[in-house]
């Protein structure tokens, strides 16, 4: 009998719904070629939603959500509600309550995509990095007093314990010996400034990988200095590891030397629970209902769920189809100037995937 993954599917704002279509689409080729199926559950979080009712989650969500196998993650944000409430409210919350302790951000440049980095290629774009996501400055632990006086005082604290710190590690040390490609892992952090905590980071990283990893490489290079070897020597890398505030800058950074937000992709992972994922880019209001928005990202997205979910032949052939249409077809990556609409790239894609 073949496998058949529940999927809630939380298409969001924007251009959400149009990206998760096509990452659908090729999901389902995935499932007819590799013998699964997905079984799709439709949830309508977001700014309409919030809009319309004032909820931002209902209260029984997070407790819904934990029923599947995975979440497909269109993008979240709205033009007519403030930022930070539908970021915080749902992303954020979703990722927390869910315990999504590891935001899997791969940075690898595909055949064919202009990268800014001077003589610079595939063979120089691809790592991997783990940023930690349940704690740091995003746990909101501060505040504020004097609001609004010449005497106010704000403050928002980088907490991390060491369970959130020696899982995220474990975690990265398993992933780089899974990916087997340079097996180095490094610790990306600010030890000469944050001597909290990161030198909690930094001995946790040392004791655990001396004493569970003697085959994996270790490194460490401080935030500033990971942001310019991640310009200048990329292909240094192969996996990093890092805090939630610095892995939120620095994917960034990657996600623009591959490409961008067409392409990027992550996973908000509980690797023993409830997973989430989702392209990178925004909710791109103005391309909305267009049919111009790159939908590869989320494509990509739908890839590593599948490997996430166990079925790695299937997750390897969606990125090899996503690779032959960017190295083949498309003219380029942003909205409008591929050379094919947003569901013509869905379907090249997933022909690609059905022909094998
Ligand atoms: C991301 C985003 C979020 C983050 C925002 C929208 C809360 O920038 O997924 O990287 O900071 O984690
Ligand atoms: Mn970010």
């Amino acid at each position: 009998m073949s496998t058949t993954y529940k999927i809630a599917v939380l298409p969001g704002d924007g251009t959400g719904p149009e990206v998760v279509r096509e990452g659908l689409k090729c999901l389902n080729a995935a499932g007819r070629r590799f013998g699964f199926s997905i079984d799709p559950t439709e949830f309508d979080f977001g700014g309409d939603r919030y809009l319309r009712t004032g909820e931002i989650l209902p209260a029984s969500a997070v407790q819904d959500l934990r029923a599947f196998d995975s979440i497909f993650l269109g993008a979240i944000g709205h033009p007519d509600v403030k930022p930070g409430i539908l970021e915080k409210g749902i992303l954020l919350q979703l990722r927390f309550e869910l315990d999504q302790y590891i935001n899997l951000r791969p940075v690898k440049l595909y055949p064919g995509v202009e990268t800014p980095l001077k003589d610079k290629g595939p063979e120089h774009i691809d790592y991997v990095v783990v940023r930690e996501n349940s704690g740091g400055v995003y746990t909101g632990v501060g505040g504020v007093s004097m609001k609004g006086t010449p005497h106010e005082v704000a403050e928002q604290s980088m907490v991390y314990s060491y369970h959130q710190v020696a899982r995220c590690l474990k975690y990265a040390f398993e992933y780089t010996k899974r990916r087997n490609k340079k097996n180095t892992l490094a610790l990306c952090g600010k030890t000469n400034v944050l001597t909290y905590v990161y030198d909690l980071w930094e001995r946790v990283f040392h004791a655990m990988g001396a004493a569970d990893y003697p085959d994996i490489a270790r490194e460490y290079y401080h935030v500033d200095a990971t942001c310019m070897w991640m310009v200048k020597n990329p292909e240094w890398f192969d996996v990093i590891v890092t805090g939630n505030m610095f892995g939120d800058i620095i994917t960034d950074l990657g996600a623009i030397t591959q490409g961008g937000m067409g392409i990027a992709a992550g996973g908000n992972i509980n690797p023993e629970g409830v997973s989430m994922f989702e392209p990178i880019g925004g909710s791109a209001p103005k391309y909305t209902g267009k049919n111009v928005i790159n939908p590869l990202a989320s494509i990509a997205a739908g890839a590593m769920m599948l490997d996430t979910l166990g079925e790695t032949d299937a997750a390897d052939a969606v990125e090899n189809a996503v690779m032959t249409v960017t190295g083949t077809k498309l003219k380029g990556l942003g909205a409008g100037r591929m050379g094919y609409s947003t569901t013509e790239v869905g379907d090249l894609v997933a022909d690609i995937i059905a022909a094998g």
